[in-house]
């Protein structure tokens, strides 16, 4: 369920008109709703309502400050993978304690910036990592909370760009390593063991991997605790996939009952790190129709959105509906529909039926709240696009349209030139 909804052969999201957010902001632009961003994050919360838990929202889903705020207002925290994720989310108004740090390549300036901020742990990648944090730590006179991202070796069952829970994949420590490495960090001085961790892979549309994850952790947890070593979190990572097209996700409440049974008896705090969950539905791109060509072969629409602005297609092959602003074509056409970018692999649709766009129609592309604009670049020398946030009848502009003196900020011919 989301709020881009038609009234009359309008779209709207919530009360506004899309055509009307054009007018004001020009094209393209990327609208979120503010109504949705909050059903899903409560949805997802309410989940887990009967055992103590953490929403920390992933924030290279979509790291705009509003997005950030509205989570961090619903009692949000955020997994972070760099420094600048962690200025944004503490920006944003997040509670550092709320804060948990993923990422394979942390670096010492990153690690001591987390720990003077008071992040809550570091969810540690490698062996190496580990030493480093305790070293850092014990030089500023501080513990670093961790937990040890587990590579548990199970198949997502998902696109294999964004599968990370498999054995060859750069993600985390293998479960023979990690219980090494869970008794190695207890005796590192600038280490305090709080927690353990995982995440497999991104759009998952089934809870069993999950599951068969957790049950593997929940053995190294019991083999710790015969140990001495008692751990208080378990961040199970994010994961849970959404409809693009015809995909049948399983709703967050189903994901939550069957990770509160596989959990329940260890009696930990539960972290989650959802981030296209939340955010995939409650974000589109609108753009303009420029120009049309029809072939014998191939029909080409060309928009004024390209693949700087929504890389999905491109990089995975993925699957973006797109509906007409005002629905008034003359039927439909199977066309590809392409952006401005000096490339072929630009296209945000491919040999899809859509409909007849002329000259001049605005279209939305759904589900790109998600890796939208924040995977988003100036390539091919094209500013990033505005970002507004609607919330019933309002909307405002989050994010403002790049400008051409934007694109060249920082940069220096040499003196000797
Ligand atoms: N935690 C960690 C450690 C992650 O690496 C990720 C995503 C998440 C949480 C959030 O996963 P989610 O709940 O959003 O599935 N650009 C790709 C997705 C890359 C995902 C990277 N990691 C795409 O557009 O499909």
């Amino acid at each position: 369920m989301n709020h881009f909804q038609y009234k009359g052969n309008e779209l709207h999201a919530e009360e506004v008109s899309l055509k009307e957010i054009v007018a004001r902001v020009g094209s393209p632009v990327y609208v979120y709703s503010h109504a949705t961003l909050t059903r899903h994050f409560t949805a997802f919360d309410e989940a887990f309502a009967g055992v103590p838990h953490t929403i920390c929202y992933s924030v290279k889903a979509n790291s705009t400050q509003a997005v950030l705020r509205t989570f961090i207002t619903l009692g949000g925290g955020a997994d972070i993978v760099s420094g600048g994720e962690l200025y944004r989310a503490l920006q944003a108004g997040v509670d550092p304690k709320k804060v948990v740090y993923s990422g394979v390549g942390k670096k010492d300036d990153e690690i001591e910036y987390a720990l003077n901020t008071g992040i809550l742990m570091f969810n540690v990648e490698s062996e190496q990592e580990l030493t480093r944090i305790s070293e850092i730590a014990s030089r500023m006179g501080k513990k670093a909370g961790i937990a040890i991202r587990v590579n548990p070796d199970v198949d997502p069952q998902t696109h294999p760009y964004i599968t990370t829970g498999l054995k060859n994949a750069k993600f985390g420590i293998t479960i023979d390593r990690a219980m090494a490495e869970y008794a190695r960090a207890k005796t590192l001085p600038g280490i305090d063991v709080i927690g353990i961790d995982m995440h497999i892979g991104s759009q998952l549309t089934k809870v069993t991997p999950f599951v068969d994850s957790i049950e593997k952790l929940k053995t190294m947890i019991a083999n710790l605790r015969g140990q001495g070593i008692d751990l208080q979190y378990f961040d199970c990572g994010g994961g849970l996939g959404i409809q693009y097209s015809t995909e049948e996700p399983p709703l967050p409440a189903d994901y939550g009952k069957e990770i509160v049974a596989a959990t329940k008896e260890l009696g930990m705090h539960l972290l989650f790190e959802p981030g296209r969950n939340i955010v995939g539905n409650a974000g589109i791109l609108v753009a303009t129709c420029l120009f049309t060509k029809e072939r014998d072969e191939k029909n080409f629409i060309m928009i004024d959105a390209g693949m700087n602005d929504l890389a999905r297609p491109a990089l995975y092959g993925s699957f973006h509906g797109v509906q007409p602003v005002v629905k008034d074509q003359d039927g439909m056409i199977v066309a590809d529909i392409v952006g401005p970018i000096c490339e072929s692999g630009d296209f945000l649709v491919k040999d899809r039926e859509v409909p007849m766009f002329r000259q001049g129609d605005l279209m939305a592309f759904m589900s790109a709240g998600a890796y939208g604009f924040a995977m988003s670049s100036t390539y091919n020398s094209r500013p990033r696009v505005a970002e507004v946030m609607v919330k019933g009848n309002q909307f405002e502009v989050v994010r403002e349209r790049e400008t051409v003196e934007d694109l060249i900020r920082g940069e220096r011919v040499p003196s000797f030139l």
